[in-house]
């Protein structure tokens, strides 16, 4: 398949789902929300089992091992996350090899779980399925309790050599390398697929969902946002709602989730019962307990406290000073974009270089 068939895709307007099918999948929907709601305190770490299913979404520069390790180990070790994505490996003309797989994703040295117990999935992405599925192999060898396959990054440098979203025009190339991957890997590991609703619409989005969905994704979990609206508003959660109706595997919701009532707007309008959550964990990282009804807000004090954990913990993995103060400042400026109250803090350290100051200024009490 050459890149110009992508640019030739038309989402098939018969091959969206009728009004009355989705009718039947929001009524089931909210009986199955009900049911997951009643058992939320129970970690899922798939989307299809017990229990509800909270994964913390993969964020490239962001969630790397030292993140997942502090998240996942909050409240001793009962953070409320599923699953943990791995930051992107990019796969292009070669496999990538087992030392750089082990360098992103150390926790494949202790059978690819953090230290409190939780999976982490190896996220891949890239357009060729052979060096793809190799890699996968690879992974899976090493350890690594699943694989997801990203076609959802925006990023124009990734897009333009292939990879991420751009794979959203050409839902047949999806289901190839889902399916080329599927085989490469054993079938107790799942393979699953992470997508936006489409490149500029959301018209195709069955006929992704149905693409990652016959290659043999596990579960297919989409961001509600076009590929043109990079992280724009608005979500679209009630789009998802088609995707649900025209498979049969399980649909993870992503997208703007930031305080516990979300989940039920959220499944309402997606008719999903399991969701991911990225941006807002960084503001609110108790919200995967929280929304298990395990635990309320944390105090500003609490967050302040964990970002300064945070710090060591880069330190004692080997960053430099200046990479995780840097670090620090991205997780505050996130952190400010959802609450207030972590404004001020940030506008206090935004221009300050030394550690030292900087963490004077976040003990507050
Ligand atoms: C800085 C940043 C880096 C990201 N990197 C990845 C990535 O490596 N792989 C991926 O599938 N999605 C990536 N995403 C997208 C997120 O996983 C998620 O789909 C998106 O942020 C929407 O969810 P949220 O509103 O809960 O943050 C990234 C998002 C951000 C903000």
């Amino acid at each position: 398949m050459t890149e110009g068939a992508c640019y030739q895709f038309v989402a098939d307007p018969s091959a969206r789902v009728g009004e009355d099918v989705l009718e039947d999948t929001r009524r089931a929907a909210a009986a199955r929300w009900s049911a997951v709601r009643s058992r939320r305190a129970e970690v899922a770490r798939r989307p299809d089992a017990p229990g509800l299913y909270l994964a913390l979404a993969p964020m490239d520069g962001i969630t790397d091992a030292v993140y997942r390790e502090l998240m996942t180990g909050l409240f001793g070790g009962a953070s409320g996350i599923s699953v943990c994505v791995s930051e992107f490996v990019r796969v292009t003309r070669e496999p990538v090899p087992a030392a750089v797989l082990l360098r992103e994703i150390p926790e494949l040295e202790r059978g690819g779980h953090t230290r409190a117990g939780v999976p982490v999935f190896v996220q891949l992405l890239g357009g060729d399925a052979e060096p793809l599925a190799e890699t996968a192999r690879v992974a899976a060898a090493l350890g690594a309790p699943g694989i997801d396959l990203n076609f959802g990054c925006p990023a124009k440098t990734v897009n333009n050599h292939d990879g991420g979203a751009t794979l959203l025009k050409a839902p047949q190339r999806i289901a190839a390398i889902v399916g080329r991957v599927r085989d490469a890997v054993p079938a107790e590991i799942p393979v699953t697929a992470k997508v936006r609703i489409g490149w500029d619409s959301g018209a195709g989005l069955e006929e992704i969902a149905r693409a990652a969905a016959s290659g043999g994704a596990a579960w297919l979990t989409v961001h509600a946002r076009t590929r043109a609206q990079l992280y724009q508003p608005p979500v679209h959660w009630h789009e998802l709602a088609r995707a649900r109706a025209a498979i049969p595997i399980p649909v993870v919701a992503n997208g703007d989730l930031r305080q516990p009532g979300d989940l039920d707007a959220c499944a309402a309008q997606s008719c999903c019962e399991a969701f991911m959550i990225g941006r807002a964990a960084m503001a609110r990282p108790e919200l995967f307990a929280e929304g298990r009804g395990l635990r309320g807000r944390l105090e500003l004090a609490e967050l302040l406290a964990i970002v300064t954990e945070y710090h060591d913990a880069l330190r004692a993995a080997g960053l430099g000073e200046g990479r995780a103060v840097a670090r620090v400042k991205q997780w505050l400026r996130l952190a400010a974009e959802l609450d207030g109250r972590a404004a001020p803090h940030f506008a206090a350290i935004k221009a300050e270089v030394e550690w030292a100051t900087i963490r004077a200024r976040l003990a507050v009490s």
